[in-house]
């Protein structure tokens, strides 16, 4: 299949395209390395990797018309800097608009979406999260970009699976704790936990969710992706110290959570389960040590988060 990424050199778009080239697809990468490696991707036959912004609509329509994708995985997205509210919209709302627009216009046959489930708001009314829950537009310009944007795609005539995402994590994530964890232990700083819990999913198991989604499974509309339970940061800082198998240097700080920070969010996957007959494969204690000797071949230059700093 002919597979358009954008955001193709970030974790979860590079990790994707990685398996399609495996499984013999043709893909092209659309990235501006806002947050992206370009080590992430290797140059090869069937991958085209196209340097830009997805809100310049001339490169967009130029690589659609070139490479008439059949599927669109919609990844690409600004998160970065909590108070470049300007670039948040320009891509996650302009942007997903653009590519909204060319996909319609060249006819592709599915467009899949990765929400972040900070739409059901900062102070969920349930756990875990079921897909009934309504969408709160609150707490970060990344939140309310990134859930019009699922409105929009909603809105077109796409048919289009949106998978709403537990915290993704796995070689080549540069967010989130767990990449901060590894860097602030190697560099012998001293790290904190916020009183938080998350549901983890590793890559692999993404990836094979979303494998099932371009192969035509799922109906049109939201899907949550989550492995169903959660931990708590600290639980999280442990894995990380034990698979370095170090004594960190500085005793871990407990802090006050920043006012855009959710306690907890456990999303519900049954109805994915079902329809993807799909399942989680990868435990907290063995994804762990795999992102872990990703960072130790790699290395982590930076680190990003779309929230604001904790007290
Ligand atoms: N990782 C998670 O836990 C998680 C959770 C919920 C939702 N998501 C969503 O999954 C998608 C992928 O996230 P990720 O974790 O791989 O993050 P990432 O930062 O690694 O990937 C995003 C990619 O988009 C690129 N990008 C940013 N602005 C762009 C632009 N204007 N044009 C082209 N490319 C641009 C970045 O350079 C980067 O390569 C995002 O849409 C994100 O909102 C991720």
């Amino acid at each position: 299949m002919k597979v358009l990424i954008t955001g193709g050199s970030g974790f979860i778009g590079s990790n994707l395209t990685d398996r399609l080239l495996t499984e013999g697809h043709q893909v092209v990468a659309i990235d501006n390395y806002a947050t992206g490696r370009r080590d992430n991707l290797t140059p090869q036959s069937d991958l085209k990797i196209v340097e830009g912004t997805i809100a310049d609509q001339a490169l967009v329509d130029r690589e659609f018309d070139d490479f008439a994708p059949e599927i669109v995985v919609h990844a690409a997205c600004s998160y970065k800097d909590p108070n470049n509210w300007i670039e948040d919209a320009r891509t996650n709302m302009l942007g997903s608009n653009i590519i909204i627009k060319a996909s319609e216009r060249v006819g592709v046959q599915r467009l899949i979406y990765y929400q972040t489930s900070l739409c059901y708001g900062l102070h969920p009314k349930e756990q875990p999260i079921t897909l009934n829950h309504p969408i709160i537009l609150e707490g970060s310009s990344y939140a309310i970009s990134k859930t019009a944007a699922e409105s929009y795609i909603d809105l077109s005539s796409l048919d289009y699976i949106s998978f709403r995402l537990a915290n993704a994590y796995g070689p080549r994530n540069l967010s989130g704790p767990l990449p901060t964890f590894y860097h602030r232990l190697t560099t012998g700083k001293p790290c904190f936990v916020v009183n938080t819990r998350r549901d983890f999913i590793f890559i692999d198991d993404l990836v094979d969710c979303t494998m099932l989604a371009i192969q035509g499974k799922g109906r049109r509309g939201p899907y949550h992706i989550s492995s169903g339970s959660d931990y708590s940061i600290e639980e999280l800082y442990t894995e990380v110290v034990k698979s370095l198998d170090m004594t960190p240097v500085y005793e871990l700080e407990h802090r006050e959570r920043s006012e855009d920070d959710v306690y907890t969010i456990l999303i519900d996957p049954s109805k994915t389960i079902e329809d993807f007959d799909w399942q989680t494969k990868t435990a907290l204690d063995s994804g762990v040590p795999k992102a872990i000797n990703y960072y130790n071949k790699f290395g982590i230059s930076e680190t990003y988060t779309h929230l604001k700093a904790s007290k």
